[in-house]
């Protein structure tokens, strides 16, 4: 079990090895030239002053493999604002981690991305927000986006890139969901990812106007069964349902400090990227803690990692293994208490306060977007 390991002080190698977090996400910076309004990042976004120099990236890299990590994930913002991306993907390369590139490929050009593949980038993720290019650009705040991702997209293909199209879909672009996949299909995607919005961040900002109606929903269930049939074996689709909408919560995560870390701009370490969202976790910084030691014994991973923080009904519930409480996040919006179920569960006492707001929401017809910029940020911290 996690949570008897994880304390151990000093780990053997074979114990760490089995403990390693799958996946890193490293937010290179939170600078973006888009402004999607259901962004993960959180509403005070780190300002660029305090991102992180190349050297501790680079040895964040290291530290990461040391540690057993297998794949990177290179996010931000918009990791391609950085200009030392090529150091960091030929650092991650070496040191053996599959590298994935998170991008809104805005700023990206065919000569970038083919040095980027030469120094060992194996992935590329594209973030579109419509089949619809004008409604794609609206939702994105940058002109001529889409087209310059579908570009892109070509790119990526050509020089021999696996390619994945990240779909987040809500009220404003759900209705073109048989679109989207098509579009990703023509692309030449390997995976698709339909994901509907969660509503933390930016995205719990602009919660009334995004809501999908549970109508919407239904047919997005719709929309992809009929084209995991049509496309099976040619292109995967993976889908996350809309937790206010579920009577099972989401073992978000894959479980608190069970699999991944993300690494903020700045160099905090978070076991989830809205973890900052709840108050009492104290987040270790790789310019002053060890990765291996931040993940094993860190206050932060350490709070909500195996099933002994749970209260009732998680704590007896037989399925704690699965889905691991839900989403803490989510908890502490909902109920105020982050070691509470997830309301997402049916079982949660404050379930059906969810689906008020799943029912409430959509019907919020004139909701204003609040773009995500560091404007909207500043307004919002008042
Ligand atoms: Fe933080 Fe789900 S978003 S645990």
């Amino acid at each position: 079990m996690i949570e008897t390991l994880a304390d151990t002080a000093a780990p053997s190698n074979d114990v760490v090895c089995a403990l390693a977090p799958v996946g890193l996400l490293a937010e290179l910076t939170h600078r973006c030239p888009l402004q999607c309004p259901y962004c993960s990042n959180p509403v005070a976004l780190e300002k660029t002053a305090s991102d992180l120099p190349t050297e501790i990236w680079l040895d964040v890299m290291r530290q990461a493999a040391d540690l057993g990590v297998l794949q990177l994930h290179l996010s931000g913002g918009e990791p391609l604002l950085r200009p030392d991306l090529e150091q960091i993907v030929e650092q991650a390369s070496k040191s053996g981690l599959y590298t994935n590139l998170i991008t809104s490929a805005a700023t990206l050009t065919r000569e970038r991305l083919s040095a980027l593949a030469d120094l060992g980038l194996d992935h590329v993720q594209i973030s579109m927000q419509d089949a619809n290019a004008a409604n794609s650009d609206r939702l994105g705040g940058a002109k001529n986006g889409h087209a310059k991702k579908l570009e892109a997209a070509t790119w990526v293909k050509d020089i021999g890139l696996a390619l994945t199209i990240n779909a987040p879909v809500h009220r404003q672009n759900v209705d073109n969901l048989a679109a989207i996949i098509a579009m990703a299909e023509q692309l030449g995607a390997g995976r698709v990812e339909v994901a509907h919005v969660q509503y933390y961040g930016w995205a719990l900002v602009n919660r009334a106007a995004l809501m999908p109606t549970r109508e919407q929903v239904m047919r997005s269930i719709e929309v992809v069964a009929a084209a995991r049939k049509r496309l099976a074996g040619r292109m995967l689709i993976d889908f996350v349902a809309p937790d206010y909408f579920a009577h099972r919560p989401k073992p978000c995560m894959g479980g608190w400090g069970r699999g991944s870390m993300n690494v903020t701009p700045s160099g905090k370490v978070l076991p989830c990227h809205a973890a900052e969202s709840i108050p009492g976790l104290v987040f270790d910084n790789v310019r002053t803690r060890r990765l291996r030691d931040i993940w094993l014994n860190g206050q932060a991973f350490q709070q909500y990692r195996g099933t002994a923080w749970m209260k009732e009904p998680c704590q007896s519930c037989e399925l704690k293994e699965v889905d691991w409480g839900g989403c803490r996040c989510q908890a502490m919006m909902i109920a105020g208490d982050a070691a509470a179920a997830d309301p997402a569960c049916g079982k949660s006492p404050l379930h059906d306060r969810m689906q008020t707001f799943a029912l409430r929401d959509p019907a919020a017809a004139d909701a204003p977007l609040v773009l995500r910029n560091y404007r909207s940020a500043a307004e919002l911290a008042g």
